[in-house]
This record gives C-alpha cells, structure tokens and sequence, in this order.
C-alpha cells in the first residue's frame, strides 16, 4: 500500500537521494530522486582541506567510500580518487560531489533543495560561502531550506541572510537533554525538523502555535508515515520515499 499525500502542501523528501537504492549522496542517488515526483532533495554537506564544499554524511569517507580519513584533511582533487559506493549498490562508480555540482543538477528540476550542513563549527565560513554559492549559481532562493543540528550556526547564518528559509534540526539526544524552546527557534527558523520518533500530538502542537513546521526524518515506512500524518506533520524525509508515496 503506497500512501497519498493528505494534502497539497505537504512535502515529500528523498533523504541523502533516493538513498536505500542508490550510494547516499551521489548523483545516481540525488538524480533518482530528482526524476520523482518529490517535492524536496535533502543533502549534507561538509568542507574540503581546501575550502571545497562536497556532499556526504559523515565527516569521514571510511563509511561510504573505498578510502579512509577526515574530509578536512583532503583536497577536492585527493577525494575525486575514491569511489562513494562503498555500499555496492549495483556495479557503478560513484565519485563525491561538490556542491556547485549538486547545485548545476538540481537547478534543472523544480524541486527544493534541503540542504543540511555538518559540524559548522569546524568549519570556519562554511555558512558564507554557502550562500555565495547559492547567489553565484542563481538558484532560486525560495527553493532553499537551510537546516543543521547546531542551532546557533541557524541563529547566525539566518541573522546575515535573513531572506532564506531554514530549519532546525532536533535528535533524540538533544531533545532529552533540554527541551527546545520553539518560540524561540522560530525568530530565525521556519522548521523544526525533529527524529520521528520525538513526534506526537503536542510536539506538533506546541511547533504549530510558533508557527514552525514539522519535517520528521527519517521515515522509511508507510506505516509509520501514516501515523505521523495523523498527527498533522508537514512532510516526510525518507530514504524510500518513492516506496512509501505514491508520487
Ligand atoms: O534531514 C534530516 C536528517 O538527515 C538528519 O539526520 O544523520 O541523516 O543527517 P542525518
Ligand atoms: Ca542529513
């Protein structure tokens, strides 16, 4: 059984790519998805030893590639030699992608991009030259959303560039740890995008009355993603999403 969307404004998101079918975060993953009726692509970024943002998860390649070390310590040029498909999903070699290049792609298509930012903290800039990015390849800014776990990285980007979307993003740790304050996430954030399993009635509730909308990752089935629909979420992010809809 494949779900509908509830209703016409509720988004859809391929999370990292159409991720459980293609390596996570490359262009076969982030291409699949675009050609699918969703309504967002949700990636991650991180900094190259010489200032090259590229998209992948973890601040290391040992996961999902078929070399070792920190992103940090490489150049754009030593990480073009690995291949990103560590996960062997097909027979196909997956090079990293810069995020001019997801920006190119993505351009293309009338999609959101939901773009995550790892560990800003180390990466001094990381946020300004984003932005420049974004203005250099004339992306439409409405289909941006800017989202991290590190509040006070959103809190301060959204300062400097307040025209641009963003989301806060809230795991089960954080959450436990101290409460969001959500009246005070929405003086720079439109989201609050939350681990599903912190979502009930009064977690929507409480973001509705602040005015910041709910984007739970990551869902991958329709089971759960109806519950979370009966709850009154905004949209899902899914690995599957194509599984999960029907698109
Ligand atoms: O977009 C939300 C989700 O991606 C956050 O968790 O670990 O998959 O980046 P993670
Ligand atoms: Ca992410």
């Amino acid at each position: 059984m494949k779900l509908l969307r509830p209703n016409k404004s509720f988004q859809v998101i391929a999370h990292r790519g159409l991720s459980q079918r293609y390596p996570e975060n490359t262009k076969l993953a982030y291409q699949a998805a675009l050609s699918q009726h969703i309504d967002m692509l949700e990636i991650d970024l991180h900094m190259t030893k010489d200032g090259m943002l590229v998209g992948i998860h973890d601040e290391s390649i040992d996961r999902t590639s078929n070399g070792k070390g920190a992103i940090k310590d490489f150049t754009l040029e030593d990480l073009r030699v690995f291949n990103f498909n560590a996960q062997m999903k097909g027979d196909i070699d997956a090079p990293i992608m810069t995020f001019d290049e997801i920006l190119t792609l993505c351009k293309n298509y009338s999609k959101t991009l939901l773009i995550e930012v790892k560990k800003p903290s180390k990466y001094p800039n990381i946020g300004a030259l984003m932005i420049q990015k974004i203005i250099h390849h004339d992306f439409p800014i409405n289909r941006i959303i800017i989202q991290s776990f590190d509040q006070s990285f959103i809190k301060e980007i959204q300062h400097q560039v307040p025209y641009i979307h963003y989301g806060v993003l809230i795991s089960k740790r954080k959450y436990w740890l101290k409460q969001p304050d959500f009246c005070d996430i929405a003086e720079y954030a439109d989201y609050v995008n939350p681990n599903y399993q912190l979502v009930n009635k009064k977690f929507v509730k409480r973001a509705h009355d602040a005015n910041l909308k709910v984007l739970p990752y990551t869902v991958n089935d329709a089971q759960t993603a109806k519950k979370l629909i009966q709850l009154g979420i905004d949209g899902v992010i899914s690995d599957i999403p194509d599984e999960i809809f029907k698109l």
